[in-house]
């Protein structure tokens, strides 16, 4: 591990997670911080090994801290904190009993990751990866009123399953496309949140309604598998589903059985169960607009990660209540 120290004093910091240099050097700058300096994830001996001494542990979705680890973190340990806003990684039951406190990073990847919510709209709809192949490997013979056709974004239906913060921001990019905008949620929102969008009571009947079915809540034991081969088949007639959430909310066999029989006219996935070893057809299917888990991937959103945890430790710290503490 790289010792990264600084006269500041306060609370050590070890960074389990790789993080990119401009996001190491927000924490280095205000605490004294050891970093994985392996290039890769650590291993959960490496991390109860490098966290020793330290005050407060900074790791990622890809860090598992099962009940096992966190029964051996040290006792110094006060505060563990996420560089991701899905939590579904930690067990945050073992670290509330041990007094530890959870910090995350809601609100300030918001928008990054509704870009790319739209983003995958319109790539799945619009065929973008058979479009983008075309033109690279010379095999385009120019302009046919034939070629490509897909659909439309602008004017359609758009299903939002999980209306919190991303959820709201990618139904303020799809209301400038015009679009038609509905949601279920754990609650229906309150009139200024909603914003005009109608909510529906049941996963089933948003299906009913969504021309694109956007997947934007977190995963957990309540919604793993959620959208599954009954609720596709709800979708109308050649429905786009797309995930920027987390992709065991979605049933991989009935989203391909779905995508392979033209039911579901195209997927757009910037997450998948299991990765990085994805369900192999949709490697291969041409209906299938993939991406590697780019949501939040701006270098202004993660510097903007790094700081919130920064502040969020200093007020933690400094006896106060840090806004983005979730547990
Ligand atoms: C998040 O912030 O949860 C991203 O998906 C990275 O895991």
């Amino acid at each position: 591990m790289s010792e990264m120290q600084n006269n500041s004093s306060g609370p050590r910091v070890f960074l389990a997670c790789d993080l990119p240099d401009i996001v190491q050097r927000v924490f280095f700058d205000r605490f004294p911080t050891t970093a994985n300096d392996k290039g890769r994830t650590l291993t959960s001996d490496e991390l109860l090994q490098g966290v020793q001494g330290h005050d407060v542990l900074v790791l990622t979705a890809t860090d598992r801290l099962d009940e096992r680890i966190v029964a051996q973190l040290p006792d110094s340990v006060r505060v563990v904190c996420t560089y991701s806003i899905g939590m579904e990684h930690l067990a945050i039951e073992a670290l509330k009993a041990r007094g530890i406190a959870v910090l995350a990073t809601p609100d300030v990847l918001s928008e990054s990751c509704a870009d790319v919510a739209m983003l995958l709209m319109l790539g799945a709809a619009r065929r973008v990866i058979e479009s983008s192949a075309l033109v690279r490997t010379g095999e385009w013979r120019g302009w046919t009123p034939r070629q490509l056709l897909g659909v439309d974004v602008w004017g359609r239906r758009l299903g939002i399953l999980g209306m919190g913060r991303i959820g709201r921001a990618i139904a303020k990019r799809a209301r400038g496309f015009d679009m038609e905008i509905h949601y279920h949620n754990r609650s229906r929102l309150a009139p200024e949140l909603e914003a005009g969008a109608t909510y529906h009571d049941s996963l089933a009947q948003l299906a009913a309604h969504s021309d694109f079915l956007c997947v934007a809540c977190p995963s957990n034991a309540g919604t793993r598998g959620l959208v599954n081969a009954e609720i596709i088949a709800r979708l109308p007639a050649n429905a786009i589903v797309c995930n920027i959430a987390r992709g065991d909310i979605i049933d991989d066999a009935a989203l391909v059985a779905a995508l392979e029989t033209g039911k579901v006219a195209a997927a757009g996935l910037d997450v998948f169960a299991g990765e990085p070893d994805i369900h192999p057809a949709y490697r291969t299917l041409p209906n299938v607009f993939g991406l590697p888990h780019i949501g939040s991937a701006t270098e202004a959103t993660r510097v903007a990660m790094g700081r919130l945890l920064c502040e969020g430790i200093d007020a933690f710290f400094g006896g106060k209540e840090p806004v983005n503490r979730v547990a």
